[in-house]
């Protein structure tokens, strides 16, 4: 894909990977459309953002709201023209042993991570075919490996991995690319993390920006579908 002037929607774009994601695109003179639910958090990554290229803008959208997903993507339409690409990036983790585990926790994760993600894809899935273009799932190595106190993080995440893959397989020969990628510990706002100097070993959120260009990059007839990325040396 030639990335100069295609528009990429970001779900989660305001902070963490999801702007790692946005500031790779922008430096690859791509639109941008950033989407979450803070609006003064999708102001502030703007104003940010704009210091690279003015090319983007927001749209305040829970990704638990198909309606909401549905106008990111009219947005995207009515301001670039066109969506291309699909970064189904937001989510939440909440981590407690099963006997601590709410309902509400429970039902908060996988709503996000993992029906949040159905609806995105099924908000732009339309736009996307027509433009021949690519979706990218946020999943975790949580989504292969999992861990005590993790049964929403772990389900919600192997649930998505399984959706991705599936979904590529519906859609490779309509000439969609879809891919997974699978992260270890990233220095994000994950979890109320606030992050700092103590956080330079993990993979940085531009890092994952730079995965993604790169996947946008690859010649036409090669699609890495699942992509394992981790701290080269872990604490
Ligand atoms: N950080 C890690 O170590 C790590 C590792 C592997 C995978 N991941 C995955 O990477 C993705 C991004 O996480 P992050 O680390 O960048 O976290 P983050 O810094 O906390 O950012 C999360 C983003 O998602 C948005 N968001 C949360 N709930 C949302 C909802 N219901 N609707 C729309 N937007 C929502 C947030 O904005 P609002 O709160 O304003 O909506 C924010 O923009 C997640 O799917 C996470 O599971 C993270």
């Amino acid at each position: 894909m030639m990335l100069k002037g295609k528009t990429v929607l970001i779900t989660g774009g305001s902070k963490g990977i999801g702007y790692g994601i946005a500031a790779a695109c922008l430096e690859k003179d791509m639109n941008v459309v950033i989407s979450g639910r803070k609006v003064s958090d999708l102001k502030q990554a703007i104003t940010e953002l704009k210091k690279i290229s003015d090319h983007i803008t927001y749209a305040v959208a829970d990704v638990r709201n198909l309606a909401d997903q549905e106008k990111s993507v009219e947005k995207a339409i009515a301001t670039f023209g066109s969506l291309d690409v699909l970064i189904a990036n937001a989510g939440v983790g909440h981590f407690a042993p099963i006997e601590t585990m709410t309902s509400e926790l429970w039902k908060d994760t996988i709503d996000i991570n993992l029906t949040g993600v159905f609806n995105s894809v099924k908000a732009g899935l339309s736009e996307i075919e027509k433009s021949q273009g690519y979706i990218i799932t946020m999943a975790s190595l949580a989504g292969t490996n999992f861990f005590a106190s993790g049964t929403a993080y772990n389900a919600s995440k192997f649930g998505l991995v399984g959706f991705t893959q599936a979904l590529m397989l519906d859609v490779r020969k309509k000439g969609i690319k879809v891919t997974t990628i699978m992260p270890g510990s990233v220095a994000t706002h994950f979890n109320n993390h606030t992050p700092g100097e103590g956080d330079a070993w993990k993979i940085q959120p531009e890092d994952i920006g730079q995965i993604v260009v790169d996947l946008l990059s690859m010649p036409e007839r090669t699609l890495p579908s699942k992509i394992e990325v981790r701290p080269s040396i872990p604490k």
